[in-house]
């Protein structure tokens, strides 16, 4: 298993609307497999294709450690199937290294995916595991956690990630 480079905010990876996968092959497995294994080395709970530079729908979670549910998954081309009332959570994203503010999501979730084996699966969660699986959606679909806030807050945290020297200074 390899730790792959993780792709930081700016990156236009990150902005594409990822391809379903058409079949579920050996490179898939060793993608999954590396990416549980670089999700491991930075302690995150979710990491989706696109941030490891695969515009692919595919995401891994893994909350089994950090938060104590669940167990390692891995989501190919999922469907969000359902959706219920509303929650505020703490979110991090392994592409925003240091950066963590609260999110409103739904609180209560359907999702539809195949596994490595090509075999469909719905999960229903109402709490961290639908909420990893909403972040990770997201990622899918090009969509990041700084576009749920304002835009003087997003530049606060450009900002902030370009006194850490995470990203490039403004041009
Ligand atoms: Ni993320």
């Amino acid at each position: 298993m390899a730790i792959l480079p993780v792709r930081i905010y700016g990156d236009a990876v990150l902005r594409e609307t990822a391809r379903p996968l058409a079949s579920i092959d050996g490179t898939i497995s060793t993608l999954a497999a590396n990416m549980f294994a670089t999700l491991k080395r930075y302690q995150g709970l979710g990491l989706a294709a696109p941030q490891v530079g695969l515009a692919v729908r595919l995401f891994i979670m893994d909350a089994s450690e950090v938060a104590g549910v669940g167990e390692p998954t891995v989501f190919i081309n999922p469907e969000i199937i359902g959706t219920n009332g509303e929650a505020i959570y703490q979110e991090g994203c392994l592409s925003f290294p240091g950066v963590y503010f609260d999110v409103r999501r739904p609180r209560q979730i359907g999702v539809r995916y195949l596994d490595l084996d090509g075999r469909e699966h719905t999960i229903e969660d109402n709490g961290v595991l639908g909420r990893i699986i909403l972040h990770e959606y997201d990622h899918l679909e090009g969509r990041l956690f700084v576009d749920t806030l304002t835009e003087q807050d997003r530049r606060n945290v450009e900002a902030a990630m370009r006194e850490k020297g995470i990203i490039p200074p403004a041009p």
